[in-house]
């Protein structure tokens, strides 16, 4: 991992095209001796030996363990139970179904003021209805003295049903796809100009049709609760992406105040999207202890997280290009369709890319919907952004054969001064020094461009590139900070850690702030007590942590400064007789945070009028293809990515690995199998579905450009997410390159290079 400037440093001392290319200065804000080093993270140790407790290693006396009964059919009712060889499993405590479990409220309607809200999961008021929505929706649960009696008396319980026609066949359904208007944050439908006279007039052009999978959530750690109840007070341990919203969603359907419910959820175990919105086994636990009276337990198996846990939408993708026969782009048009459940989730919106990327006078962006009676899909690691930049971007590469250019001049002849679909001005945008730094770095100049023309030994060689890009984003988060008179510095905030160092870098920011050592900082995390977090979502998590973390720590100066004298702050406390100073930022109080958000949101999108913010980046592969079996190896990679300022070199580069290794799974193997009949995932486990393994991943380089955003907090531009875009377009475009065939649906897997 090198910065920007080492980075340029080496490029001109090597005569490259970073410095013909490079942008003008740009503003920058002073970094302090820790933001930006590879600081290890804090909860590192903690995990590497085991001492981290994750949500199902908190014991309790008397603690009871769950499991669900899943349907199996894909929509209808249920017409009866029987549980009597369940109830005779010894140790079994109770079998809850719709007919004898407690009530819950339903589910609250999402609006834009209830942010937590909207990440309901499902509609579904779970075991108080006999309505069955998705084949695999949880219709009852058994609580036992052991995990085992649990799981063996669910598997006993007799379901029948009365069955309704379902729609479960997202391939067929495509005719029926109802076109969606679009939201101002992703425009996933807008028109500029007549792209479809462009197109026809275009003296070159491709017209392409992609399709993508759905695909299941597969974080390390299943989905997992641990909930008490004492009287109408409620402890909760999960591994969320929410720890305020979670607490807020359970104080609404168990109708008790939010004070008497707390979240503890410092660790968790991967979450990707997948643990933000609430799903049947976090409810159905809650549910169980109230019902039972006692702690209770459950974490779901691989296939239970696959039947009640929603994952990405598959899509149907139109790209069509038209050009100049000098590469100039006349026309864009990008058209989708996704799928919902009829119960929720949420509009993929894999369109919403194409009006960012080129510059064209025409474009045609249109998302549609069908419903299904499925399990909801749900966020996944940059919904829309990832299957959409596949469609996208292999699409430029088609183009780019087709013209008889370089894909990279390609690019660079289309990069858009401003924002393509409505003339916005980009906040930021270094997509040209990647591209630059990236093609030199990875040696693309070696690449002969006729498609099987590179070959080692047996293998064919491909390389491919393709861009990714990231919309920013941005939430609300309180924040307090104490310094006491013996120096050390101690951060309060609800945030989650789900495994990237978002806690580490919080430190190292609070660290340069107050200017005192990293080492005298903690981080109290991850706890709904705490002072309300933004939940890890989006990518904007750190930056929505750390403006208010930069606001309080200015408070915090100001505080001290008050008490006069000189010093060191232990000093100048211990002068004045203090044990601590403390500053806050945020409305502690209910109605002060509904109008603190309010207020923030007026503020967000005025500014995303005038502002378009994005990071944006080139991944560039290296594949080897076997021209035999048709076998495909990734074998090298570099990532490129501009995201603003970059707080942890470390961690940074860990979130933008990751995200390449989660593309990588996108286009080569993943896939989730839907039976077009049944409606049932008939691949729900590790064995069937085929996430990238050790073996399966190539050296990744990584690189960020490190300049800040001047319109953002600290220039975060965000970072979770990016590095899975375009992955599956490189890859696609590197087996082109390779084999001369193009794979227009992912899975890439080697029956289709046959
Ligand atoms: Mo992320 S897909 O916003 O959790």
């Amino acid at each position: 991992m090198t910065g920007r400037r080492e980075a340029a440093n080496e490029d001109r001392a090597k005569g490259g095209l970073m410095t013909q290319m490079d942008s003008p200065p740009r503003p920058k804000t002073a970094a302090g001796p820790v933001v930006g080093k590879p600081i290890d993270r804090v909860d590192g140790r903690a995990k590497t030996s085991g001492q981290a407790r994750f949500a199902t290693e908190y014991p309790y006396p008397g603690l009871a363990y769950a499991a669900l009964v899943h349907a199996t059919i894909a929509r209808g009712r249920v017409t009866g139970f029987d549980v009597a060889g369940a109830a005779a499993v010894p140790g079994v405590l109770a079998v809850l179904t719709h007919e004898n479990a407690p009530r819950m409220k339903p589910p609250p309607r999402a609006t834009l003021m209830n942010m937590g809200m909207i990440l309901i999961g499902t509609s579904v008021n779970y075991l108080n209805t006999d309505e069955v929505h998705w084949n695999g929706q949880p219709v009852a649960v058994v609580v036992a003295e052991t995990l085992e009696a649990a799981r063996e008396a669910a598997g006993l319980v007799r379901v029948t049903y009365r069955e309704f026609p379902a729609t479960v066949d997202f391939a067929a359904e495509e005719e029926h796809a109802v076109p969606l208007k679009g939201n101002p944050l992703m425009r996933g439908t807008a028109k500029k100009g007549d792209a479809e006279t462009a197109l026809e007039a275009a003296p070159v052009s491709v017209d392409l049709r992609f399709t993508t999978p759905p695909l299941n959530h597969n974080a390390i750690e299943p989905h997992a609760t641990t909930a008490v109840w004492d009287g109408d007070r409620l402890t909760v341990h999960e591994g969320t992406q929410g720890s305020t919203m979670l607490r807020a969603h359970l104080a609404a359907r168990f109708d008790v105040p939010e004070a008497s419910v707390r979240v503890i959820s410092p660790y968790v175990g991967g979450a990707f999207g997948g643990k933000g919105p609430v799903w049947a086994g976090t409810l159905l636990t809650v549910l169980a202890s109230r019902a039972t009276g006692r702690p209770v337990r459950m974490m779901l198996t691989r296939e239970g997280v696959y039947r009640t846990v929603g994952g990405r939408s598959p899509s149907i993708q139109r790209v069509a290009l038209g050009a100049e026969a000098d590469g100039r782009l006349t026309a864009i048009i990008h058209t989708g369709v996704t799928s919902t459940g009829r119960v929720g989730g949420l509009p993929e919106s894999v369109t919403a890319p194409s009006g960012h990327l080129y510059a064209a006078p025409n474009i045609l962006l249109r998302h549609s919907l069908v419903e299904l009676d499925l399990l909801p899909n749900t966020f996944m690691r940059a919904p829309g952004e990832a299957p959409g930049t596949f469609a996208l971007e292999a699409a430029v590469d088609e183009l780019a054969y087709e013209l008889g250019m370089d894909p990279i001049a390609l690019r660079m002849r289309n990069e858009p001064e401003t924002n393509p679909i409505d003339g916005k001005r980009f906040s930021h945008r270094l997509l040209r020094e990647a591209y630059a730094y990236g093609a030199q770095r990875f040696g693309w100049a070696d690449r002969t461009p006729e498609p099987g023309s590179m070959r080692d030994g047996p293998w064919l060689v491909g390389m491919g590139v393709a861009t990714a890009h990231h919309g920013s984003m941005r939430f609300t988060a309180n924040v307090t900070v104490r310094l006491s008179a013996d120096g050390s510095v101690l951060v309060r905030c609800g945030l989650q850690e789900v495994g990237v160092g978002a806690v580490t870098v919080q430190a190292q920011i609070a660290a340069d702030a107050l200017g005192v050592p990293f080492e005298a900082v903690r981080v109290e995390y991850g706890d709904s007590t705490l002072p309300a977090g933004s939940g890890a979502g989006a990518s904007a998590q750190t930056v929505s942590v750390a403006a208010s973390l930069l606001t309080a720590c200015d408070k915090l100066k100001r505080k001290v400064r008050a008490l006069g004298g000189s010093g060191s702050y232990a000093e100048i406390l211990t002068r004045a007789g203090k044990d601590h100073v403390e500053a806050a930022v945020g409305s502690q109080t209910r109605l002060g945070a509904l109008a603190g958000q309010a207020r923030f949101i007026a503020k967000f999108l005025r500014d995303h009028r005038r502002w378009v913010k994005a990071g944006c980046g080139a991944q560039f592969c290296e594949v080897r293809v076997d021209p035999d079996t048709g076998e495909i190896r990734v074998s090298r990679w570099l990532g490129v990515f501009d995201v603003g300022r970059v707080i942890n070199a470390k961690t940074a580069a860990s979130q933008l690995r990751g995200g390449i290794v989660m593309g990588i799974g996108m286009a080569l193997s993943e896939e989730t199998l839907v039976d077009p009949r049944t409606g049932r995932i008939m691949n729900p486990s590790l064995a069937e579905y085929h996430v990238p393994v050790h073996a399966d991943i190539p050296p990744i380089d990584v690189h960020y450009l490190d300049e800040p955003d001047p319109t953002m907090p600290l220039g975060l531009l965000g970072l979770g997410e990016i590095g899975v875009t375009g992955v599956a377009a490189a890859i696609a475009n590197a087996v082109h390159h390779a084999t001369g065939k193009r794979v227009y649906d992912l899975p890439i897997t080697l029956d289709k290079l046959l």
